[in-house]
């Protein structure tokens, strides 16, 4: 078996912040009182952080610049209008209407355009795509081909939504009943993986048909579009950048948390074309977000996303980024561990049921590593699985569990090393030796929407 090689990271450190070990028993002690939930845990007492990818990048030394350069004006500052212009150069699109962070850009999008009884089509939806539709009494849908259920398949584009999937269900439902098809790109709940522009293309046209307006949930367009250059035949020479504006002249509009690839802590835009839902959707901002130039933002928030817009394009950083993942993933997959493949733009995904096949899926293999590795090691992950999107259904309310059930590693931009990256491999295959001694769970509360950031366990 080659020698992995640790990829080489393209930046220099300036500012540190010091991790602190934090001994067996008091993280023991912690989860109990966190009710095993991992997201209850406070994150000082977290030795390597891999719970999200979403608003944990370091920003740049341009970007904390740019915070000098906040102009706090309530209304036209002027980041909003550099941020205005990244966003029109890179998606093309002439609303640029600024929200505090992704899922507020669905829930003014959504709530000018979702109806009760209505339905969202999607490859597959993140939660909180899920939850903002649910919470309209509509049905979010997926419609992603077999696939993105399957680990181990060589496909490179397992984000793709099913075309066929997708002309029968508006064929089914009509027209009428679906407000808007999403599509996510890169796939966070399958595995991060990519879309191809084909794919992209080729459900602008179902969509074009029947006129329903079609976006990209776009928070990893620049993780996505780089693997298009990477793996879609006719691609390799075009920059990032122009396969990313390719990618959005066939949508018309998107969705975006700055929390991923506009590399900032905060921030998040809804951006489209329509002059009318437009106004619908500024008034909505205006209620809750606050005034359209700012959106829940201050002006520095504004700078940074408009700055670290351009800097996730950039080719040297995204090799890096892509390569980062790729050695975790090909690390635990030399050591036997079972991983989704190919691997993703943002991080690496354990097959718990796999790792855990002791426990059964109604006692949630994926949270019950999260417990174990948190308890082991002091690592924190996230379960993507039973937790997260099991749904009561039916007369008994019995619960159905997801196709896949897996635990993200996901990987903070420019944040962690090489050698951090090693530890974790190396936590997991020790973990993995002694996965049998791993205990699975019940849910003792939960609440309607989103159960996994706030529900409390215990183990059996
Ligand atoms: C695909 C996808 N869409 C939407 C969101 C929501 O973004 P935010 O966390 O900024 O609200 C996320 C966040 O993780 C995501 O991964």
């Amino acid at each position: 078996m080659a020698e992995l090689k640790p990829p080489v990271e393209p930046f220099r450190i300036k500012v540190v912040e010091p991790i602190r070990p934090v001994p067996r028993k008091e993280r023991e002690a912690l989860l109990r009182q966190s009710g095993y939930n991992v997201f209850s845990l406070p994150a000082e007492k977290v030795t390597i952080d891999l719970l999200t990818d979403s608003g944990t990048s370091a920003m740049s030394d341009d970007q904390w610049a740019g915070l000098m350069k906040g102009d706090e004006s309530y209304a036209g500052c002027k980041n909003f209008y550099h941020l205005e212009k990244s966003v029109q150069t890179i998606f093309g699109f002439t609303h640029v209407i600024p929200t505090h962070q992704g899922r507020a850009a669905e829930r003014i999008l959504f709530g000018a355009l979702v109806k009760k009884g209505d339905c969202v089509p999607n490859n597959i939806h993140f939660d909180t795509t899920r939850a903002n539709v649910e919470f309209l009494e509509a049905q979010a849908v997926n419609l992603a081909p077999p696939a993105a259920y399957d680990p181990d398949g060589a496909h490179p584009f397992k984000g793709d939504m099913d075309v066929a999937k997708l002309k029968k269900f508006i064929e089914a439902k009509g027209v009428k009943k679906i407000p808007l098809v999403m599509m996510t790109v890169t796939n966070n709940s399958g595995g991060g993986q990519p879309v191809s522009l084909k794919n992209i293309k080729a459900v602008s046209q179902v969509c074009a048909h029947h006129e329903i307006p079609f976006f990209l949930d776009a928070c990893r367009f620049a993780e996505n579009a780089y693997f298009i250059k990477k793996r879609e035949n006719g691609y390799a020479k075009k920059s990032v950048l122009e396969i990313a504006q390719e990618m959005f002249s066939y949508a018309d509009g998107a969705t975006m948390s700055g929390k991923k690839d506009a590399l900032v802590n905060i921030g998040g835009f809804v951006t489209f074309d329509d002059d009318g839902l437009a106004e619908k959707v500024k008034n909505l901002l205006i209620i809750s977000e606050g005034f359209t130039t700012y959106g829940g933002l201050a002006g520095r928030d504004l700078e940074a996303m408009a700055r670290g817009l351009n800097e996730a394009l950039d080719e040297d950083y995204l090799e890096h980024r892509i390569a980062q993942v790729a050695y975790l993933g090909g690390l635990l997959d030399q050591a036997g561990i079972p991983v989704f493949k190919p691997f993703g733009g943002h991080a690496v995904y354990v097959l718990a049921d796999r790792f855990l096949p002791h426990i059964p899926r109604a006692q949630y293999p994926g949270w019950a590593l999260t417990v174990a590795l948190y308890r082991e090691f002091g690592i924190r992950a996230v379960e993507i699985g039973g937790v997260m999107f099991g749904q009561k259904t039916g007369k008994g309310k019995k619960e159905v569990y997801p196709e896949l059930e897996m635990v993200r590693l996901a990987i903070p931009r420019r944040v962690y090393t090489a050698s951090h990256l090693q530890a974790v491999a190396e936590a997991l295959i020790e973990l993995h030796k002694n996965r049998d001694k791993v205990r699975g769970l019940r849910i003792v509360r939960e609440s309607p929407f989103l159960r996994h950031f706030t529900a409390r366990l215990e183990e059996i």
